[in-house]
């Protein structure tokens, strides 16, 4: 049955009822009698029908504290339709803000910055990362035109000039942020703001690293190139200049040897194939072997003494080898003759520690922090002479991060440097068999 006539049949049934009585009782007691209980089975139908509409007018004030009652009549449909709505309405709403919190949630997460415009770019709300990539606030900057709170001439011109389809490369607050302005929704815009400093920093890095190789090659490769070149040129040069010239170019070839294969030990430290082995160091034996490198690259101009005063450790005997060696050789060739160098394996508080002391030039303090990047040299000239590239303490480092050890240095110009390399505690052979 529709739900029309399943309304009017009770209701039409109900008036011939009341109707139908009132006219039974006026044919009994006489129609002032039958007219008279007609009268009063209206007012009282009329004051239950208002009674509900003022229940309900209270309801829909506050549909969350009042309740409806059940009702009678058509009143009982209409209530138990009424709070169907209404319990629809709440699950809905609920489902709204859960996922409304998600939502914000996974934004809060994201790396990225976003942040939600209206058509005529006026902020409506920002994530996180847009607040800490723009310097701006979500609760105090909403409402306020983002022209007026980011003021960069750069960011100005892509808003003035439109071409949102390119993203725009902005240095901002000490960062690179790559920033693009999304249309959506018609009256809407989401500028999506991405953090590039890191990708920016490794790739200025990588570029670095390829104009210093080169450099580096082409020195010793153009000695050699203009050697060739005389040699070619002048076959007949006498036996003195040609043994000078193939000394000279066998120095330059070792020096492009060395330079080679420091960049491929650099590159394979750096490699997360190949991971550190661990073994027990015979600390003694290493130590043995960076003294007896130190003497030989020293010719005996140096006085060298070896402290050994600590147990073993467990690390790459190789590696260790190749960073203390690094150490000692920079000691020795960075001290001029008649100086005193002291190699040392002891216990420091934290940990074992080795440490190279020297009598040498020194390093000034502002030079300190680069001395580990890769081709920094204090002094470029002085360390061509000394065949130096720049990669030996780039090196060290490597090593000494796979080995969990840290690189303090001390030094005073022309008076001499310390270098000491600083173990943890667990890296004792001892503690690690424990
Ligand atoms: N003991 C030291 N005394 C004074 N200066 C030093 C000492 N050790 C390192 N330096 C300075 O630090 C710079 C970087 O050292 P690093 O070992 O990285 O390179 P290098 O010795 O020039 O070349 P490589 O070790 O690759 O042959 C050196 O060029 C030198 O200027
Ligand atoms: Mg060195």
């Amino acid at each position: 049955m529709s739900p029309r006539l399943l309304f009017w049949i009770p209701a039409v049934l109900r008036l011939l009822l009341t109707f139908g009585g009132a006219g039974l009782i006026g044919l009994f007691f006489g129609p002032v009698a039958g007219l008279a209980v007609g009268l009063l089975a209206m007012t009282v139908a009329i004051v239950v029908q208002l009674n509900y509409l003022y229940l309900l007018a209270g309801w829909l004030d506050d549909p969350g504290k009042v309740r409806l009652p059940d009702g009678w009549g058509a009143w009982t449909d209409i209530f138990s339709r009424l709070y169907r709505l209404r319990r629809d309405d709440e699950r809905n709403r609920t489902e709204l803000t859960e996922w409304l919190a998600r939502f914000r949630q996974a934004m809060s997460l994201l790396p990225d910055g976003v942040v939600i415009m209206d058509d005529v770019l006026f902020m409506e709300w920002c994530n996180p990362a847009a607040e800490r990539h723009l310097g701006l606030r979500d609760d105090r900057d909403k409402g306020m035109r983002v022209t007026n709170l980011i003021r960069n001439p750069d960011f100005i011109d892509y808003i003035i000039l439109g071409r949102y389809d390119q993203p725009l490369t902005l240095s901002l607050r000490e960062r690179k942020l790559i920033v693009q302005i999304i249309p959506f929704e018609n009256r809407r815009q989401i500028l999506v703001t991405h953090d590039a400093t890191e990708t920016e920093r490794i790739e200025m890095m990588r570029r670095d690293f390829i104009a210093n190789a080169s450099h580096e090659l082409r020195t010793p490769l153009t000695v050699i190139n203009g050697f060739l070149e005389i040699a070619s040129g002048q076959p007949n040069l006498d036996a003195v200049t040609r043994a000078s010239h193939l000394k000279l170019m066998t120095e330059q070839g070792r020096r492009m040897q060395n330079l080679v294969e420091d960049m491929l030990t650099l590159t394979r430290l750096e490699s997360i194939d190949y991971p550190l082995r661990l073994e027990r160091v015979d600390m003694a034996n290493l130590l043995d072997q960076i003294l007896h490198e130190a003497r030989a690259l020293s010719g005996g101009k140096h006085t060298i003494t070896l402290v050994n005063d600590a147990p073993d450790i467990n690390g790459s005997a190789d590696e260790l080898r190749s960073a203390f060696g690094n150490l000692a050789s920079n000691a020795v060739r960075y001290t001029p003759e008649g100086g005193a160098l002291t190699l040392a394996w002891q216990m420091g508080r934290g940990g074992p520690q080795f440490s190279v002391q020297d009598t040498g030039i020194g390093i000034r303090a502002e030079h300190l922090s680069r001395l580990t990047e890769r081709f920094y040299r204090v002094d470029k000239s002085r360390s061509r002479e000394t065949q130096g590239t720049g990669l030996g303490l780039a090196i060290v480092k490597h090593v000494l991060l796979r080995h969990d050890a840290i690189l303090a240095i001390d030094s005073q110009p022309e008076q001499g440097s310390t270098f000491i390399v600083r173990f943890p505690m667990t890296a004792l052979a001892e503690a690690m068999a424990a």
